[in-house]
């Protein structure tokens, strides 16, 4: 079995689309270890129990981005997990953090990286101008919003779209998006070319 790491900060519904999946059995191999959050009345965390799941809180508030680092790894150890999936963690993690999972560590994103990385980014795509948005799924590196690319789904930007529109339009593809892309890393058929996440054994 592979062990799955949740991190979450917020409502959970990647977090909630990824227990699904492994409920029907569309991530064999894998089941989800624990639930972890920074702030304590983290909704997902209610769901996570409600579901069964260890979920614990490690609050982040007034701690030093190390140590409480230090102590979420902690508990990823203690959960014998093997990768960890950012399902809106709003919290930069350290470069030890990142060193503890080497590519490990996968985040979803709600733009088309490298366009759009940071925070409100589906209201800054349609201040843009952009035509097209979407979600990316990414492993994470040092740099925020940076690491390789696994997969990303593109949506359409409408003409009367507002942020909250676009962001559902989005929030729809990323419940597609996540499951594929730890099917994907699971599945250990692909390398990494520099920043290039390529597919083994293609004709
Ligand atoms: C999602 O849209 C996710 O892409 C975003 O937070 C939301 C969390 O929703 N993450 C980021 O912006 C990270 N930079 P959820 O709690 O319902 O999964």
């Amino acid at each position: 079995m592979q062990r799955i790491g949740i991190l979450l900060s917020g409502r959970g519904s990647n977090f909630i689309a990824i227990a699904e999946a492994i409920r029907q059995r569309r991530l064999p191999g894998a089941e989800i270890a624990v639930v972890l959050s920074n702030l304590p009345n983290a909704a997902g965390l209610e769901v996570a129990r409600s579901l069964g799941l260890p979920a614990l809180a490690i609050p982040s508030a007034g701690r030093k981005r190390a140590e409480h680092d230090a102590e979420m790894i902690a508990a990823l150890h203690n959960h014998r997990v093997d990768m960890v999936c950012l399902a809106g963690y709003m919290r930069i993690i350290s470069p030890e953090f990142v060193h503890a999972f080497p590519n490990r560590i996968l985040n979803i994103h709600p733009s088309l990286l490298p366009a759009f990385p940071g925070l409100d980014v589906q209201a800054q795509a349609l201040e843009y101008g952009a035509k097209v948005a979407g979600c990316t799924v990414h492993f994470v590196d040092e740099a925020v919003d940076h690491g390789a690319i696994i997969l990303q789904r593109v949506v359409p930007v409408l003409d009367e779209d507002t942020p909250e529109s676009l962001s559902a339009r989005i929030l729809v593809e990323e419940h597609i998006a996540y499951t594929e892309a730890i099917a994907r890393v699971l599945s250990g058929e692909y390398h990494l070319l520099g920043r290039r996440y390529v597919l083994r054994n293609r004709p």
